[in-house]
């Protein structure tokens, strides 16, 4: 059946959010692609997420060579989903890729040199359909390659044209001054660092926001919601199919002690009583900073990705409440 985005796509304006000092808004909500979006999970699903998301006014998705499993298959299944929905919206789309973690074998398939970069982009455009993604990452800094060659290899990728805008993820806040610094000098601004955060992370709040803000660079915020933890999901154990009933190992069982759920359970109650699910308490959090340009979700259905849009109905605290939280997170 052909799929015609909703009219009514667009209407609230306020849930764009200018990502730094750039000319580029992006959505208050993202949708990432880094899980059931492969070639191990149903491609119905994955392409119904895409459409509900882009009829809420996600314009932007998230993307990275290694994503699936197996790694390339998430760029595919986008690739395929584009094709068939919303190749008449290429324009109204902002997609993301990365390069950094292992993608092949050899020297040249992970970390940063230039080798690995360009070839990898070049992979990501074809696994895609696309003649150029809007953001290119450096998935994560290397510590044996020169930032310069590393910052250099984002300058090419945009300046041939097949990245709009250059970005890092998960650089600490040094290592983001530096490239920022070298991009600069080459003429080229960072538009938007992807660090880690969520109440159970906040190591951003040392010192790295303030780095963004004064370098006029944007942040989005990856796994917002601890992959699923902080949501009701795991009160009353490890339901089949969820994250961490799976075997990939990124959300492992061990991870989900009595102390963290006893803080999700308390979390909890204060959402309710301000009228929210824990997974909308969670991200209006994350969006509190004037600097954070965007949450970065993970969905394994539309109704996930449809609750998580809604937190835009409520996004202010009071200083108690914000006090109530710090004295939960401990
Ligand atoms: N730059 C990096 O190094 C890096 C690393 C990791 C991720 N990322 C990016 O960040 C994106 C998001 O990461 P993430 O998936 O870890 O984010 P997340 O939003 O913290 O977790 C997403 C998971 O939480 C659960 N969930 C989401 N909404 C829910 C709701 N309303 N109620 C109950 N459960 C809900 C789902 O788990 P179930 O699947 O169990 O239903 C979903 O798969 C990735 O797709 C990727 O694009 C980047």
């Amino acid at each position: 059946m052909t799929y015609l985005p909703a009219a009514a796509r667009y209407d609230n304006e306020k849930f764009y959010r200018r990502s730094g000092r750039s000319g580029l808004k992006l959505p208050a909500v993202s949708l990432g692609l880094w899980h059931n979006f492969g070639g191990v999970n149903t491609l119905e699903n994955a392409r119904n997420m895409v459409r509900r998301a882009f009829d809420l006014g996600i314009t932007h998705f998230d993307l990275a060579n290694n994503y699936g499993p197996p790694p390339g298959s998430a760029e595919e299944n986008f690739g395929r989903i584009l094709k068939q929905d919303l190749a008449a919206c290429r324009d109204e789309l902002i997609i993301s890729t990365k390069a950094g973690y292992l993608m092949w074998p050899g020297p040249y398939g992970e970390w940063g040199s230039r080798k690995y970069l360009l070839a990898s982009l070049d992979q990501s455009l074809r696994r895609m359909g696309l003649d150029y993604v809007d953001i290119f990452y450096s998935h994560r800094p290397d510590p044996h390659t020169p930032l310069e060659e590393t910052m250099g290899a984002l300058e090419h990728a945009v300046r041939s044209g097949k990245a709009l805008y250059a970005a890092i993820s998960n650089y600490d806040r040094q290592q983001t001054e530096q490239a920022a610094k070298i991009l600069k000098s080459h003429g080229i601004q960072c538009l938007i660092h992807q660090p880690k955060y969520s109440m159970f992370n906040r190591w951003v709040e040392d010192g790295l926001l303030e780095t963004l803000a004064q370098n006029g660079i944007g942040c989005i915020a990856f796994s917002p919601l601890a992959q699923g933890l902080l949501t009701e999901k795991y009160l009353h154990g490890i339901p089949e199919g969820s994250r961490a009933s799976t075997s990939y190992g990124f959300l492992r069982p061990a991870e989900i002690t009595p102390d963290k759920l006893d803080k999700v359970r308390r979390l909890n109650e204060l959402a309710r009583a301000r009228g929210q699910s824990l997974a909308q308490l969670a991200l209006a959090w994350v969006l509190r900073h004037p600097q954070m340009t965007s949450v970065l979700i993970g969905a394994s259905s539309v109704a996930q990705i449809e609750e998580n849009v809604a937190t835009l109905n409520r996004l202010d605290f009071t200083p108690n409440e914000l006090n109530a939280i710090d004295g939960i997170l401990g």
